[in-house]
């Protein structure tokens, strides 16, 4: 039969890495497509690099428009990444009737609606499973394996770079700046890590997740999102202690009131299995009314795990380029005429627990005086732990873990703790899930 022809945009790691698997597993790969898939022609402003890996095996050049334009090619794989670039590539593609696999989770997470609209339009396919957690089939379990379900939450590390740091933190007892030298040194952190520190990284992808399992509208803009650059090595050390790992936690739950949708450090309870997700690792774990809680797990990131995906979602294209679209899985799994209203949840109407460290005098009355505030504000302890202070010091860490209770209430009550003259320091507060 034909083979599949594609043109790739961006032959950098994952992009090579595609190139790689599909050439390795070519016969294996058509076995189960039932017909080959091709990379005829690839875009990459680098055209020294591209043709050492592609070697003669298909066109190169530098124009990615000559590609999307060119009446031979059936399917776009978007690999360049960024926002406006990949996004005129990618509309100019889906306006010549190509379908397109991508990557690009930040440019899902912002301009997603838009291009699934257009795709819809045209009649052609967007596969984006390698847009979250790498070689995970995440999207594919969403979509399809628990189509049965109400999904009540996720909660993911899905970021790799960030769940290292994290890792070599806790194992280490290093401090936040010292492990990023050593991520960015191993190349697993960017020369810019910003967004995965900062958190951005996994808001794209939570927004991607949040939309298929509860069939809303992208809304990364309304997301909050904190990540792990003010984490204390002693905070980790503490939350140890009481039985709880730090991880940057992506979480999209369906309340009553609307979605929660959240990236920040989380303590999980170290019994977890995703507590213990180590390193570059990633892992979701979703929650659904029939199945209960599923666990997936695997490479987040890297060029063979990613291109896994990448190929799994061509696959997917030969399988379905010639049923009628109203036949294959809606982009974001739900019908677009059934795309939900509920609102995203501001970060202060959002319901969990409570890791908070208290900085104050070492003396009678001080914890009283801590406790009424809570109990004023709703507030219900769960655990406490009290720190000898340190030899000549007259303030004492105090560590509460609360039970679940609004955020808007934690943060008047920690107002008030830190007014009071006995409070030596702004207090640090941490997100706890239970993910029970
Ligand atoms: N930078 C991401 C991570 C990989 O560290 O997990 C690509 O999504």
């Amino acid at each position: 039969m034909k083979p599949l022809r594609i043109g790739l945009l961006g032959i950098g790691t994952v992009g090579g890495g595609t190139f790689d698997v599909l050439t390795r597993n070519a016969d294996e790969i058509s076995r189960r497509a039932g017909r080959p898939i091709t990379i005829t022609h690839v875009a990459d402003k680098n055209t020294t690099l591209a043709n050492q890996v592609v070697a003669g095996r298909a066109v190169v050049t530098d124009d990615g428009f000559a590609i999307v334009r060119n009446p031979d090619i059936d399917v776009v794989i978007e690999l360049i990444g960024g926002y406006s670039f990949a996004k005129q590539l990618m509309l100019e593609a889906i306006a010549n009737g190509k379908h397109v696999v991508t990557a690009n989770k930040a440019l899902l997470a912002l301009h997603g609606n838009e291009i699934f609209a257009a795709a819809r339009a045209k009649g052609v396919i967007v596969a984006f499973e390698a847009a979250v957690a790498g070689g995970i089939p995440i999207i594919k379990a969403l979509r399809e394996g628990l189509v049965a379900n109400r999904i009540e939450w996720i909660a993911g590390i899905i970021n790799g770079t960030t769940n290292f740091i994290l890792s070599e933190m806790r194992s280490k007892g290093a401090s936040f700046a010292d492990v990023l030298a050593v991520a960015q040194a191993k190349g697993y952190a960017e020369a810019d890590p910003t967004f995965d520190i900062e958190g951005i990284d996994a808001g794209h992808k939570i927004s991607i997740l949040a939309a298929i399992a509860f069939g809303i509208p992208l809304s990364f803009d309304q997301a909050y999102v904190e990540g792990i650059t003010k984490i204390e090595a002693i905070d980790i050390r503490y939350a140890e202690e009481m039985g709880y790992r730090i991880k940057l936690l992506g979480i999209a739950r369906r309340r009553e009131t609307g979605i929660e949708l959240r990236v920040h450090p989380t303590l999980i309870p170290t019994k977890r299995l995703i507590a213990n997700v180590e390193g570059v690792m990633n892992a979701v774990l979703v929650k659904g009314d029939a199945v209960g809680a599923t666990l997936y797990y695997g490479a987040g990131a890297g060029a063979s795990p990613t291109a896994s995906a990448v190929i799994a979602d061509l696959v997917d294209v030969v399988r379905l380029i010639d049923t009628d679209a109203s036949h294959r899985v809606p982009y974001l799994a739900f019908q677009h005429d059934k795309i939900g209203t509920e609102p995203v949840l501001s970060i202060d109407d959002v319901e969990t627990s409570y890791y908070l460290r208290l900085r104050v005098d070492d003396k009678p009355g001080v914890l009283a005086d801590i406790t009424r505030v809570l109990a004023d504000n709703h507030i219900s302890i769960d655990a406490m732990l009290q720190k000898e202070p340190e030899e000549g010091e007259a303030q004492a860490d105090i560590i509460l873990l609360t039970h679940e209770t609004i955020e808007k209430n934690v943060k008047r009550a920690i107002a008030a703790i830190e007014a009071q003259p006995t409070t030596g320091a702004k207090v640090v507060l941490l997100r706890l899930e239970n993910l029970a």
